[in-house]
């Protein structure tokens, strides 16, 4: 599978029309976007403008009952959170006061469900509820790479996370009973110090909704939102990540310094000029230079960096765990990605749960038709070569895949 330093790519063999993924054509109009086509929505709301869709997902049922939401938030491999909003406080400036907790929470930690204001969340939903897992997908109309999570919240009436804004863009969608959603631009970003929640101070919304079951609002980066329910209510927000210079800078080097092999024989500084130095404590400029091209040497390769950037993007979150699989692959049986399992992959690599793999040709166009589409029929399986087999085979012992029939 190892293929030769500069293949060529090849052309893309999915279109707008027909989407890797399976899911609709782009170019068409989607309930789920109020009617708008994916490719309308990217360009005229993406990163730039609210949309409200009413029924975008009509009939739609939580993907967890709430008393399995709340047993999920009492397990340590769950990220969770409560938080409770009390009385008005005191003093002249009366503000609410929110308390926060973090998970696990456990079931005799939760508030009693008629006590108002107080909210539940459960992150990573679509890691373990396959039907979390299906809401999610409808949204790989956007890169994965971009896709963080589906988080869901449990808010007793009149309970929220309070006004806020996100540096991601969001899709709140709303499962279960109704929540008054406030929105608007973002006048001033001054929060209420001291709270153990960023609540913005003076938050001036410009529109309001009540969003039903099915209802869903999209809002980009920075904008305001304060949600409240109106008597019990679950949300779904499906969540985007934002990669950010320093913490890819971070990651990315440690990456490359990670894969970094010694030279044989090593490259050993040389200072056949030096002077002898009446100042024994300056730093030579030749080491200076010496240092700073061996790191402007270490960072020209940009299939090295564009590894490491994909193995960091499938790097799976931590406290993600597989259940380790052990039986062969069985014959005629397609195969299927673990819903915890990440895979991307350019026009090099293939990467999955923070590894890659360089596949070129035949293996290639197979291993990223399993990435576009979380999984592979019998018959693809059936015409993989021994090496695309045998990666198969450690994924599906390693718990990253299961046969599917
Ligand atoms: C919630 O579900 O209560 C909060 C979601 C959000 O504001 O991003
Ligand atoms: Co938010």
């Amino acid at each position: 599978m190892k293929s030769p330093r500069h293949s060529q790519p090849r052309a893309p063999l999915a279109s707008a029309d027909q989407p890797a993924s399976g899911l609709p054509p782009l170019d068409q109009p989607w309930s789920l976007l109020g009617g708008l086509s994916p490719q309308t929505f990217m360009r005229r709301h993406w990163q730039k403008k609210p949309l409200l869709i009413r029924q975008a997902m009509p009939g739609v049922r939580p993907p967890v009952t709430r008393a399995e939401m709340f047993e999920l938030a009492g397990q340590d491999d769950v990220e969770s959170r409560l938080i409770v909003q009390g009385g008005k406080g005191s003093g002249k400036k009366a503000e609410p006061q929110w308390a926060l907790h973090h998970g696990p929470i456990t079931r005799n930690r939760v508030p009693k469900l008629t006590q108002p204001r107080w909210t539940l969340l459960v992150q990573g939903l679509d890691l373990h509820v396959p039907a979390a897992h299906d809401i999610l997908r409808q949204f790989r109309f956007v890169p994965d790479a971009r896709v963080d999570d589906l988080m869901i919240s449990y808010a007793s009436d009149g309970g929220g996370v309070g006004p806020h804004y996100d540096s991601y863009d969001v899709f709140l969608l709303q499962v279960h009973g109704c929540r008054r959603w406030r929105v608007g631009r973002i006048q001033d970003p001054a929060l209420v110090p001291d709270m153990p929640v960023k609540i913005l101070a003076n938050f001036e919304p410009e529109e309001e909704y009540v969003l039903e079951p099915g209802d869903m609002l999209y809002l980009p980066p920075r904008w305001g939102h304060d949600g409240i329910a109106e008597g019990e209510c679950m949300t779904c927000s499906v969540g985007f990540r934002v990669p950010e210079t320093t913490e890819l800078v971070r990651d990315v080097l440690v990456r490359l310094t990670e894969e970094l092999e010694p030279h044989d024989p090593p490259k050993l500084y040389r200072d056949p000029k030096q002077t002898a130095t009446p100042e024994p404590a300056r730093i030579p400029v030749d080491l200076q230079q010496f240092t700073l091209d061996a790191v402007a040497k270490a960072l020209q390769d940009p299939l090295a960096l564009k590894s490491a950037l994909g193995e960091m993007l499938t790097e799976p979150k931590p406290r993600v765990w597989f259940d380790l699989g052990a039986e062969p692959l069985p014959p005629g049986v397609g195969v299927v990605l673990d819903a915890k399992t990440r895979m991307m992959y350019d026009d090099q690599c293939i990467y999955a749960n923070g590894e890659s793999w360089r596949a070129a040709g035949a293996d290639a166009r197979v291993l990223r038709a399993l990435a576009d589409r979380r999984s592979l029929t019998a018959a693809q399986v059936g015409r993989v070569s021994d090496e695309v087999r045998a990666v198969l085979e450690q994924w599906l012992d390693d718990g990253w895949l299961h046969p599917s029939n």
